[in-house]
């Protein structure tokens, strides 16, 4: 029997070696943005969770560069291996802090093709996990399986620091309730794809 993988979600995680580098000077400064800037995510469900969306970009900020040039990298990496022959251009960066209680409602990036988050201050164990939602999940007549991970509803990605997690940006996800007293800080990008590339 032949079986083709039809349309599936390619969801990527890469690791920033120098992380640890660049960690303790640039969670001061999201601090010290933090007081100077008001939060964004006006249309959240989840008020509480302080983001910069809309209200500071970071790719415009040096102090940033390190990361986001690795994840630009991450994002060519994407590209490349998966046979995309298109340019890519970021077109948003910010980030976002989460205390106890803070979580994200599900969502997704439509207006956008690929999308980005980079875990700045997580404590992979303790803090609060990415989920991600199977497309049309919640169908009662899907596939189910306890054995083969593809049919699963949902899928969580721990948050380790210096990690970044690739993904469509239609594709629903959402960050659950923390639980630590420990901040969990992310970075988020989105990408637009553009032209063709000429190789
Ligand atoms: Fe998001």
């Amino acid at each position: 029997m032949n079986f083709n993988y039809l349309f599936p979600s390619v969801v990527a995680q890469d690791f920033f070696d120098d992380h640890g580098k660049i960690e303790k000077n640039l969670v001061s400064y999201v601090m010290k943005l933090k007081k100077e800037i008001k939060s964004g995510g006006r249309n959240w469900v989840s008020k509480d969770t302080y983001t910069t969306l809309n209200e500071y970009d970071v790719l415009k900020d040096d102090k940033f560069k390190t990361i986001n040039d690795f994840v630009m990298n991450a994002i060519a990496n994407y590209i490349n291996e998966l046979h995309i022959n298109y340019n890519f251009n970021c077109a948003s960066g910010w980030f976002n802090v989460y205390g106890k209680n803070d979580f994200q409602e599900y969502h997704n990036h439509v207006a956008h093709t690929l999308s980005a988050i980079y875990f700045l201050k997580s404590n992979q164990n303790e803090n609060a996990r990415l989920w991600f939602k199977r497309p049309f999940a919640n169908r009662s007549n899907d596939i189910k399986s306890d054995k083969n991970e593809i049919f699963d509803e949902r899928y969580f990605y721990k948050p380790i620091s210096g990690s970044v997690v690739v993904f469509p940006s239609s594709l629903e996800h959402c960050v659950e309730k923390e639980t630590s007293n420990k901040t969990r800080i992310t970075m988020a990008y989105n990408f637009n794809m553009n032209n063709k590339s000429e190789v």
